[in-house]
């Protein structure tokens, strides 16, 4: 795919995955320490929106090998079903947000997506290790 092995769209995906997280946090902070709400909550939004696209660029490539390995070993891995699940969840919740649900955009749903963000991220993480024979 796009001329990279697996392993390189691999790393690839592991790069924008870790952005993606450092933007949702910089965007949240950039909120918090911000003196005008206004100007705060357009900046949190356009940072975190980033973060939110490169994330799909990422799940794309998540998908495919997904695809993959399916097709290879002729069955879906307990754990892949597991995070691609809360991951979907977490990619839905995320677009409502994106595309400005406002009556969705509560600071309780971002804290419940923050929560799930980081739970899919470190599922994923793991099976990066595991995939990678780390652990
Ligand atoms: C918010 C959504 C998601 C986040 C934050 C997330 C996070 C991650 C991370 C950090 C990795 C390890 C790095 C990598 O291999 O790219 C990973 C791997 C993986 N994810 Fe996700 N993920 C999400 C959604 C999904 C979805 C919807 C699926 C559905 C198929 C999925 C399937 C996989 C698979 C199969 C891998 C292993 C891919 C490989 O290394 O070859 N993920 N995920």
């Amino acid at each position: 795919m796009l001329g990279l092995t697996m392993s390189e769209l691999r790393v690839f995906s592991m790069i924008l995955q870790i952005i993606a997280l450092l933007l949702i946090v910089i965007g949240s902070i950039v909120l918090k320490k911000s003196t005008s709400m206004k100007e705060g909550i357009s900046k949190h939004g356009k940072i975190i929106n980033v973060g939110y696209f490169l994330a799909i660029i990422s799940v794309l490539y998540m998908v495919y090998s997904a695809y993959l390995f399916t097709i290879s070993t002729g069955s879906i891995s307990p754990l892949v079903v597991a995070h691609g699940s809360l991951g979907i969840i977490a990619l839905v919740l995320g677009a409502i947000f994106v595309t400005n649900r406002w009556s969705w955009k509560t600071k309780k749903y971002m804290r419940i997506e923050m929560v799930l963000w980081l739970a899919v991220f470190l599922g994923g993480t793991y099976l990066y290790l595991v995939i990678n024979g780390a652990i």
